[in-house]
């Protein structure tokens, strides 16, 4: 019992979700700066105006066709609310919010760089100062408290102007937009930042393009392009990354969850593999450093063709990820026979609900073995360090009167969660770098823009539109975590 002694503890954010100053200091906009709020029965928009002054919006329907008018751009229109524009304001609460990890113990500290905060436009020829000086001051407290950041570089918030003149990702010319953006921070925090990862959950590029890649138009080949794009990019970032500090170390991150057959009929364990080789392709390329097969056929029977170069598939080889991480919140079920009981998951992987699980109010069930089941996967295909970078469970807390949250029900979900990953280090033998609970302190949900579905530790007081304090109280699972900290995963 127990995990090894310099086991990387902490809480992850993202800076869409939490920074707010959406438009400070120079940053500009994003993805996600145009993506409006909405809830469990409501889907979040995607506001958008024509040349003409004509203005609409579009849904991001998780599984469903989504596009923007080819004559529109996406844009921000006065009636709607955007809470990317506030999050919860890490901006400037930075010192009071790293003071609390370190509080609880704290090894390490996940949080994205908005590229928009330091390339505003994404291309032009010189950063903003601003912008590279305010993640250096946190780089610096965190260090301050011997925390050591984790850092990814493009957490579904792609500069908008990119999308508005490329498309998104699916343009080749992102890959070396991409570069020159990494290369510039890698210089700049060599040293503060040891370890980085390159897209968040790089496989919504299928599940959620918009979010993903930045995709206005994710048809099928615009996807597959999207993903090699970013694999080329990824492994530029390696490289990159390597050649400048060799200390650093760069991983994939990757939307993992155990997918469960909900019978014995073989019809159903089709499905499953099928339904994996979606995800896992996403890794193969990435850690395992080749495109599969099974995903080269797809391409072949679907007629996509990739504008791709010989020298990619050298580059994806040579310079696959240092580690994987991964986002694990649960499991799904899938069956081919008809059954009518819709479930609902981390960017919208549904199947059916499982009848041995318990849901939240927003549908997604709590599986006490999932982590170890996924660690298992994914270190026995590529037998490179691991690292679980979110798991967390959101829920609508509750602030007391007496300015306590007691969030007993999180506190269960993380316990079973680190027995979970216990169970894979000790009885399995899996090799784990760390674990960040989603999230480190509260901040807006990105499936559903609201706050109201919490994942922290800490609550802030901030609802659904953006009133309030922006105090920040500490839950039950403040100390429980800090407990399990000091503790190295032996208290639970
Ligand atoms: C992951 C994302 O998909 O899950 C996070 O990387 C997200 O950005 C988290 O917040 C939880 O999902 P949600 O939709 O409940 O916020």
């Amino acid at each position: 019992m127990g995990f090894k002694k310099d086991f990387l503890w902490g809480g992850a954010t993202a800076a869409n979700q939490y920074e707010g100053g959406y438009d400070q200091d120079g940053k500009g906009l994003n993805a996600i700066d145009v993506l409006t709020n909405g809830a469990v029965d409501r889907p979040r928009l995607v506001t958008w105006k024509k040349a003409d002054g004509t203005t609409g919006t579009s849904p991001l329907v998780w599984g469903e066709d989504f596009s923007v008018p080819a004559d529109a751009q996406p844009a921000i229109l006065p009636e709607y609310h955007y809470p990317s524009h506030h999050g919860t304001d890490f901006y400037h609460h930075y010192e009071e919010d790293i003071k609390l990890m370190a509080e609880m113990g704290f090894k390490t500290f996940r949080l994205s760089l908005s590229w928009s905060r330091i390339f505003p436009n994404g291309d032009e020829a010189e950063p903003n100062e601003e912008g590279l000086q305010f993640y250096e001051r946190i780089f610096d407290e965190c260090h301050k408290y011997q925390i050591e950041p984790m850092v990814t570089l493009s957490h579904y918030d792609t500069p908008l102007s990119l999308i508005k003149r490329y498309g998104g990702w699916s343009d080749r010319s992102m890959i070396d937009l991409f570069e020159k953006y990494v290369v510039t921070v890698f210089k700049r925090y060599q040293g503060k930042v040891k370890y980085w990862t390159t897209f968040n959950e790089i496989n919504a590029m299928d599940l959620a393009p918009y979010m993903g890649g930045g995709l206005t138009d994710p048809t099928p080949e615009n996807r597959a392009r999207g993903a090699h794009n970013q694999f080329v990019a990824s492994a530029k970032a390696v490289r990159a990354a390597h050649q400048i500090d060799p200390e650093m170390r760069v991983g994939q991150m990757l939307a993992y969850s155990p997918i469960y057959a909900y019978t014995c009929d073989p019809a159903d364990q089709v499905e499953i593999m099928k339904a994996q080789q979606g995800t896992l392709f996403y890794s193969d390329v990435q850690v395992g450093g080749r495109y599969p097969e099974y995903r080269l056929k797809q391409y072949e029977r679907e007629g996509i063709i990739l504008n791709d170069t010989p020298e990619d598939y050298e580059l994806l080889r040579e310079y696959s990820a240092d580690f994987l991480s991964f986002s694990c919140y649960s499991s799904s079920v899938m069956t081919t026979h008809p059954e009518d009981d819709d479930a609902n998951g981390n960017l919208g992987v549904a199947g059916v609900k499982n009848p041995y699980l318990e849901i939240n109010a927003w549908g997604w069930a709590t599986d006490p073995d999932c982590l170890r089941l996924a660690l298992n996967t994914l270190w026995n295909r590529y037998h490179k360090p691991l690292w679980i970078v979110e798991n967390g469970l959101g829920w609508a807390d509750k602030l007391e009167d007496d300015q306590t949250i007691h969030d007993d029900y999180r506190i269960k979900y993380l316990r079973a969660a680190v027995k979970s990953m216990d169970d894979a280090v000790n009885i399995d033998g899996v090799d784990l770098l760390g674990y960040t609970v989603w999230s480190a302190i509260d901040l807006v949900s990105n499936g559903t823009g609201e706050m109201k579905k919490r994942y922290g530790l800490v609550y802030v007081d901030c609802d659904d539109y953006g009133n309030g304090t922006m105090k920040r109280y500490k839950k039950d699972s403040f100390e429980w975590y800090k407990k399990v900290i000091a503790t190295n995963g032996t208290d639970l």
